[in-house]
């Protein structure tokens, strides 16, 4: 855990603290993000965290110890930095780039070559490739990633990444991001995240920090900050599709509805599903097995026409099916996409669950759209 206490940066000759009485909590294991114009004082944070700037007042704390007492390079060993200019030493090979802090640590030297392999493969980076090559005889993007690995090198419990992915392409920069967030998920590291763009930060963080002028204006998870932001200023930066965004952060068993839409086991016949229809909303039933799988549907006007048939023989199957771990923004994307006033849901395993309606989707962001509008 990280706690900035009244934490002030005032650098000689300024008008303005460059960070302005900084209040801030960052839980054990979560991504802090932060975001803000440039000059707003998000580097300056970082750097009085692993102390390469001092704060003038306020104190930091990391597992509750005061850093101002512990020795600054012993502290910078146990904190991975992603620097904003990436700092590669140009006389070093990428391997030994990366081999910095654990050859400072003493570590076997099999096992650096290991982890320089292994980190070099995380990044995208192949090792037989990069691993002799200079920081000179990369592009901008992979000397990032060089960046990258060598703030993971010796697994420090801390990483702080100032816009560490800003500059690569946007695909590279989605898989970086993925394969990122999957080792977070078990490496469970306190993380402070710098980034521009903010559709990064409400994919990366746990919580997202708003800065201006030195100050902390919003600290909220994403998902409250998209459906509240604090003021006009948090709003703009987050855009004016913010009730899209936040879509993208609820899943779809959240907006689930188990009443709309009665499944009919496939082996009824035609006529009892008839009776069952008159519970469904859109004239349509979901056929399912006897495990309660879907198998698929049938329409009012099947029903209507046919002569008395189990389930089984009219039933069609659909695309507009989703689990319920996708978003809310897919399963409006699968509804336009199908010209559809629901999707069905099913779990994993294929089981019905329900149905996400656009009239749910609706009522879900009505309050956004009346604050976007007024
Ligand atoms: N060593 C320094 N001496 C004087 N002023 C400084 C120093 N370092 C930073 N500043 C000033 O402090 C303010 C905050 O700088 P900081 O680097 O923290 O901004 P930032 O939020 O990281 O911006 P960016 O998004 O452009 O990286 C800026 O006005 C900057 O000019
Ligand atoms: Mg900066």
């Amino acid at each position: 855990m990280i706690r900035l206490e009244n934490v002030t940066k005032h650098f000689p000759g300024q008008d303005h603290p460059a960070v302005n009485n900084l209040n801030m909590l960052i839980p054990e294991g979560e991504i802090c993000v932060l975001v803000g114009p440039s000059g707003c004082g998000k580097t300056t944070t970082m750097k009085m965290i692993n102390r390469l700037i001092e704060p003038t007042e306020g104190k930091i704390y990391i597992k509750g110890q005061d850093t101002a007492t512990i020795d600054a390079i012993k502290l910078r060993l146990d904190i991975g930095y992603v620097i904003q200019e990436i700092g590669l030493f140009p006389h070093l090979t990428i391997a030994e780039n990366i081999a910095t802090v654990p050859r400072e640590k003493g570590w076997p030297r099999d096992l650096i070559n290991q982890r320089v392999d292994e980190l070099l493969t995380l990044v995208g980076l192949e090792p037989e490739k990069y691993r002799h090559r200079k920081p000179a005889d990369l592009s901008g993007g992979q000397r990032q990633r060089v960046g990258v690995a060598r703030a993971m090198a010796a697994d420090p419990p801390i990483l702080l990444m100032d816009e560490p992915f800003g500059a690569v392409d946007p695909i590279t920069r989605a898989r970086l991001q993925n394969e990122f967030l999957e080792i977070q998920a078990q490496m469970r590291k306190t993380i402070i995240f710098v980034t521009h763009d903010i559709d990064e930060a409400i994919k990366m963080g746990d919580k997202i920090a708003i800065m201006r002028d030195g100050k902390l204006v919003q600290y909220a998870p994403p998902g409250e900050l998209l459906s509240s932001p604090a003021d006009e200023f948090v709003g703009r930066l987050l855009g004016p599709n913010r009730t899209i965004k936040r879509l993208n952060l609820i899943a779809v068993r959240e907006a689930l509805r188990s009443d709309l839409l009665p499944a009919v086991p496939s082996h009824l016949s035609s006529e009892e599903a008839r009776l069952l229809l008159k519970g469904s909303k859109f004239n349509v039933l979901a056929v399912v097995d006897r495990r309660n799988s879907l198998t698929g549907f049938v329409r009012g006007e099947q029903l209507k026409n046919s002569s008395v048939v189990p389930v089984s023989e009219i039933a069609e199957p659909s695309p507009n099916v989703i689990e319920a771990e996708a978003t809310l923004n897919e399963a409006l994307s699968l509804m336009l996409g199908c010209g559809s006033q629901f999707v069905a849901v099913v779990s994993k395993k294929g089981e019905y669950k329900g149905v996400v309606t656009l009239g749910s989707l609706l009522e879900l962001v009505k309050e956004d759209v009346k604050e976007d509008v007024a």
